[in-house]
């Protein structure tokens, strides 16, 4: 077995925190933490107990503020579920609950203002350590709220009239708990409450502008993280515990995608924990990626992230200028269309302009299933050549080309599916990708691969009937691969160009989300 940490640099910026970002930068961390496991989650336990268990994973949260703190971290970001784990019931998790009053409504400092609440004593201690270290942090929490709910009254109460929820708080470096966010998609944790309404939360840094919140599986959703997206927000924090699945859903592949597609900063923090396949966390922008992602059979560690990064915040970056040239600027953060790009014309031509003339080849292709989707694939049978394969009126075409040194027998297949997935989760889909199969039987097409030896030249293509296309590709051994082009031509169309593979391809992908057609 492998014994490497892939801790990786694409296209530019370095990890190592160097000032090699042009224009306002700052310096973000992100800690994905090997957590300290209830036995028995299951099982009631005393307030006592349960702030003793999480005293454990707080007394690493410390020694990592200490460690990002010197290393320059503005910002550091803690993992999903970090300080109480998962699988409990909603009664075993009472003991680790702690009520979290709403920042918009009152300023508290938990760590000079102690006394203030009872059962406040991991958020006092999380206040202190962002005072000591002197960096804004993010962690993840367990709140109690009492029902009526105080922001919204009239939601109706749960069974036991209590609401808990899975939740974000951030804290000033002067220890101010700043925002707080509660998780929207749960994920098998009926012991958290579905907050009433979606919750779009930000903050506000000096140093940095303006960042938004999700938690986990929100990134999949519309609601908060694309409404944040559509508000403008361009950096968002994204605590994580994520199960990974190849070939199109592990975790860095997909923040990966999410960061290109939608083009903000996502600050990525996962568990770290073997048995649940959690692993996969960065710092990525639209121009960098600065990630870590374990092996199998590596022994299981914690890993801290730290990375120089440019400010996106637009008003942020105005702001900075305008201080020294004093020029009027519009001072809007609104909207901004063309994150997920613009729709020129109704009726762009199909196949796309890109390839056209080229003849497609959409002969033998069969059904298998990729990530519980009945995919419909071709075979890529040669060493180079155009494949087309629809699903429906929906078509991903293909031109690819294997270097001539490279020979491999691997076997490569182009996949296509439109429509709702419906295993762990509710979600309307148009995918286009182009995948290294299990084995040469083409029935493996689809099943889990994480190595190849085989390089390809590619151009993938399809016109979605969505503009929320995130892209990705995925090299041997979890690298990430910056597309050498990704570009929204028009109209939904899209076109991810990519070739000089630093490493044989495993997956590239074009992951198109039909938010629209999700079930509300
Ligand atoms: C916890 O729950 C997850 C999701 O339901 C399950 O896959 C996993 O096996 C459970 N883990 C433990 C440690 O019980
Ligand atoms: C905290 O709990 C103690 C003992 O139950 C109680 O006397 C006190 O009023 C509580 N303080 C607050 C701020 O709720
Ligand atoms: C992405 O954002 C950068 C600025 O941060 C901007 O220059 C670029 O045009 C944007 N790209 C797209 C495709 O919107
Ligand atoms: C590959 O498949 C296409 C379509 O079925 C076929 O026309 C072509 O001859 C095949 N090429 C090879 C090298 O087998
Ligand atoms: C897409 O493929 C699936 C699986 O073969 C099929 O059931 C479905 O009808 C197809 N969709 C369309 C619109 O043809
Ligand atoms: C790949 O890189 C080599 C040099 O490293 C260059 O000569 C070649 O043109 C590149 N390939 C493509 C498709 O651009």
């Amino acid at each position: 077995m492998f014994s490497f940490v892939f801790l990786v640099t694409i296209f530019g910026f370095t990890s190592a925190v160097k000032d090699s970002v042009v224009g306002p930068s700052y310096v973000a961390a992100v800690y994905e933490h090997n957590i300290i496991l209830n036995p028995d989650p299951g099982v009631p336990l005393s307030r006592a107990d349960a702030l003793r268990h999480m005293n454990l994973n707080l007394d690493i949260y410390e020694r990592q503020a200490a460690k990002a703190s010197q290393q320059g971290a503005q910002i550091l970001v803690f993992p999903e579920n970090g300080l109480q784990g998962f699988n409990f019931s909603r009664l075993s998790v009472a003991g680790y609950l702690e009520p979290t009053p709403d920042p918009q409504r009152e300023k508290w400092n938990p760590c000079t203002e102690p006394g203030k609440y009872n059962n406040t004593e991991v958020l006092n201690r999380l206040s202190c350590m962002a005072r000591r270290y002197n960096l804004y942090l993010v962690a993840n929490v367990a709140d109690l709220q009492p029902c009526p709910l105080p922001t919204d009254p009239s939601a109706v109460c749960p069974t036991d009239l209590r609401w808990q929820f899975n939740t974000n708080v951030v804290f000033s470096s002067e220890g101010l708990l700043v925002a707080r966010y509660h998780k929207y998609n749960l994920y098998y944790e009926d012991y958290f409450d579905t907050p009433p309404q979606p919750e779009i939360i930000t903050f506000d840094t000096p140093f940095a502008g303006r960042f938004g919140l999700l938690i986990c599986f929100d990134l999949l959703f519309y609601n908060p993280t694309v409404a944040l997206v559509e508000k403008g927000v361009r950096q968002l924090i994204f605590p994580t515990a994520w199960m990974n699945q190849l070939p199109l859903l592990d975790s860095i592949q997909y923040q990966r995608a999410f960061s290109l597609g939608a083009n903000v900063t996502l600050l990525a923090s996962n568990i770290r924990h073997d048995k649940l396949i959690m692993t996969g966390s960065g710092i990525y922008t639209p121009f960098s990626a600065t990630y870590h992602h374990a092996k199998e059979g590596e022994p299981e560690k914690d890993e801290l992230l730290v990375a120089r990064v440019p400010v996106l915040d637009p008003l942020w970056v105005e702001k900075s200028i305008t201080k020294e040239e004093e020029v009027q600027v519009d001072n809007s953060r609104s909207s901004t269309p063309e994150e997920f790009g613009y729709c020129h014309k109704k009726n762009s031509p199909d196949p796309p302009s890109e390839t056209a003339g080229s003849v497609y080849s959409s002969a033998d292709t069969f059904i298998s299933t990729m990530m519980y989707d009945p995919f419909t694939f071709a075979l890529l049978n040669d060493t180079e050549g155009n494949l087309k394969v629809c699903n429906g009126s929906f078509c991903c075409y293909l031109q690819y080309r294997q270097p001539p040194q490279e020979s491999s027998k691997e076997l490569f297949a182009l996949g296509v599916f439109s429509g709702m997935h419906r295993v762990n989760g509710l979600y309307a889909l148009q995918i286009c990708a182009l995948v290294r199969c299990g084995g040469l039987d083409p029935f493996s097409c689809g099943q889990q691969v994480d190595e190849s030896e085989s390089k390809l030249d590619f151009v993938l293509e399809a016109k979605f009937g969505t503009k929320y296309v995130y892209p990705s590709v995925l090299a041997s051994n979890m690298v990430l691969e910056q597309p050498k082009n990704f570009e929204r031509t028009a109209c939904g169309r899209v076109t991810l160009k990519h070739y000089n593979m630093t490493a044989g391809l495993v997956t590239a992908c074009l992951y198109g989300r039909m938010y629209h057609l999700d079930k509300k």
